[in-house]
């Protein structure tokens, strides 16, 4: 795949917007679907993304490069496998049980992204921006080399599409650090160490490098 040049985002939330917004100064156009119309998101978004495109999310799906995935984990399922499959796809989604509510294929799962994959069949699935409050997406964000530029994991099975979602973060201005296969985002998953953390690129090494239960 060449160099992507258009993000869509699935989500019109505090994540989507939040993205949206690191995209588009990373120089990325940037397209946004929540579940209604793209009509009831357009004016919102001019202030929560300004240059950002709203459109319904099967344009989205079908005129971007990659996906971020930016909805409740609770709507998972109305997600369309079918469009996404062959698609490169970011899983932001956490499971949390007060605000999800209790989902029994979550409740004990290895990690949400692999339930989420066993969903989106053909979907080449990256796990990465999970670990971050959106709070801090926009007053984290550093160039390059900066000494306390933020680290965020990637994790997926198909190598090339976790490369191209690690240069997608380094331009939004974190540094991507590979975690490796799709199963290792548990070791960034809500209640370990990582989650919320501040952690520049060698803390963030270290603590994937870590078992779990430290
Ligand atoms: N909050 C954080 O700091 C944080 C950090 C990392 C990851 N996350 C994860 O990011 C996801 C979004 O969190 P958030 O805090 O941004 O939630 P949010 O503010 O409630 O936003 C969720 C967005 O998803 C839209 N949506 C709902 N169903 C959809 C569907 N089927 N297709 C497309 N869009 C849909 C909602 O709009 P409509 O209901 O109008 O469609 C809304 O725009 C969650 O899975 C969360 O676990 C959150």
């Amino acid at each position: 795949m060449s160099e992507p040049k258009i993000i869509g985002i699935l989500g019109a939330g505090r994540v989507g917007t939040a993205i949206a917004r690191r995209a588009l100064a990373a120089g990325y156009e940037v397209r946004v679907a929540s579940s209604r119309p793209a009509s009831d998101i357009a004016l919102v978004l001019q202030f929560t993304a300004p240059g950002a495109v709203a459109a319904d999310a099967s344009d989205v799906i079908a005129q971007s490069d990659v996906i971020v995935l930016a909805l409740p984990l609770s709507k998972y399922r109305s997600l369309p496998a079918d469009q996404l499959a062959g698609k490169i796809v970011i899983d932001t989604m956490n499971y949390w049980a007060p605000t999800d509510g209790t989902l029994t294929e979550f409740e004990g799962a290895p990690s949400s992204s692999e339930v989420v994959a066993d969903y989106l069949t053909g979907a080449r699935l990256v796990r990465s921006f999970n670990h971050m409050g959106y709070h801090e997406m926009d007053g984290e964000a550093r160039p390059a080399g900066d000494p306390d530029r933020r680290a965020m994991a990637v994790a997926g099975d198909d190598a090339q599409a976790r490369s191209i979602v690690a240069d997608i973060i380094d331009r939004m201005g974190f540094d991507p650090v590979d975690a490796g296969r799709l199963a290792n985002a548990r070791d960034f998953a809500i209640g370990t160490p990582v989650f919320g953390a501040p952690l520049g690129r060698h803390d963030l090494q270290a603590a994937l490098r870590a078992p779990l239960a430290a």
